[in-house]
């Protein structure tokens, strides 16, 4: 099985004229929108331009920086920490699998609360890591009280945090994440942050006193709209990074990778932020949409996704989803989220279209 959170190949982009209300591309397999993938819907802006340049520039008959410095130096001048504090990789996918391989293993446990990212599972299970899951309260919070309990029972080596949480969309207690920090200073405290850019709350990069057990795994492939470059990053005192960076092969990540991410990076933060500004609406228009029809449930999110109840049976409503060409993914197998299903935020036409569809199984008036 793939640990990649994807159904299927990537989705080839087409060109919809029509489609592109939110300024990018409508992800689309054949006929259906991709709704059911959760990377960017919209690349950064002024990309292709500034990859031009970059790549124009670039000797391949050499090899890159073998740690990534000057990519790391970019990342440094925008999270506010030192690039010796900033550990690189082919997707945050690679940065998880960097901190298991060297903090876990054989004999060490992780710990999880749930329902969240079911990659962690896969990739847990195939580092030979032990994962203790812990179940969240009914709105998928963490309650402070069963984290205590958890981590003094389980005392795990890694404890694992997602800000906000996929598929829930909430974003994460920054008290319940601290006192993990605080109560278990043997273990390393990861907070996986794939999908801060879109969330409100602030990045637990903040925390006060800012602890030494703390890694932030971030992702270029969401908010930047660069998935298939696999970049991401962890956010660290320098010792964790230099750890991490001791178990990666020099050059692991190759001189056009980090090419890339300099050029998607190098985006206009005003762009940037109205690319942002318009998902988190469109997310908040959708969620309005859905609320609307019968016997939906809706959750806050602070993704670029959103989280909700079928109002009937989940086979009726992918049907009804693929008449009206946008496919949702179905999450129910996670405990806690029967019939439940993700929506990731693609164009106002696509919600449009979902809002039909979901609104058809629950029999009412089509929205
Ligand atoms: C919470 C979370 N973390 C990590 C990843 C992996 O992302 P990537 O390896 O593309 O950076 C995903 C992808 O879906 C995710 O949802």
């Amino acid at each position: 099985v793939s640990v990649y959170d994807v159904t299927g190949p990537p989705a080839a982009s087409a060109g919809a004229p029509d489609l592109r209300a939110l300024g990018g591309r409508d992800e689309v397999d054949g006929e259906l929108t991709r709704m059911d993938l959760n990377t960017g819907s919209s690349e950064a802006s002024g990309l292709r331009e500034r990859l031009a340049e970059e790549l124009g520039d670039l000797a391949l008959e050499q090899y890159g920086d073998e740690r990534a410095l000057p990519l790391r130096r970019t990342l440094a001048a925008l999270s506010g920490r030192a690039a010796d504090e900033i550990f690189v990789a082919n997707g945050s996918m690679a940065v998880l699998e960097a901190i298991l391989a060297s903090y876990g293993g054989r004999g060490r446990r992780a710990l999880a609360f749930v329902p969240s990212y079911a990659g962690l599972q896969r990739l847990c299970h195939a580092m030979d890591t032990e994962l203790a899951l812990v179940a969240r309260g009914p709105r998928f919070e963490i309650e402070p009280g069963a984290a205590q309990h958890a981590l003094a029972e389980k005392r795990p080596r890694l404890v694992f945090f997602c800000h906000p949480n996929n598929p829930t969309g909430r974003p994460e207690d920054a008290a319940v994440v601290s006192l993990a920090c605080r109560l278990t200073p043997q273990a390393l405290v990861v907070v996986d942050e794939a999908y801060v850019e879109f969330c409100e709350e602030r990045s637990m990069q903040e925390l006060a006193d800012r602890p030494e057990n703390l890694v932030v795994v971030r992702s270029l492939s969401k908010a930047w709209g660069l998935a298939g470059a696999r970049v991401g990053y962890a956010l660290a005192g320098a010792p964790i990074v230099a750890t991490l960076f001791a178990g990666q092969l020099p050059g692991a990540v190759s001189a056009v990778t980090q090419a890339v991410a300099r050029a998607a990076l190098r985006e206009d933060p005003v762009e940037q932020a109205r690319r942002i500004s318009g998902v988190r609406a469109e997310r908040t228009r959708l969620a309005r949409i859905l609320r609307a029809i019968p016997g939906v449930q809706v959750w806050p999110s602070s993704a670029n996704f959103l989280l909700f109840r079928s109002p009937g049976p989940v086979g009726q409503l992918l049907e009804s989803c693929a008449r009206e060409r946008v496919l949702v993914r179905d999450v129910g197998d996670q405990p806690g989220l029967e019939g439940c299903l993700r929506a990731t935020i693609a164009t106002v036409e696509a919600s449009d279209r979902l809002g039909r569809a979901v609104a058809a199984v629950a029999g009412g008036e089509q929205v």
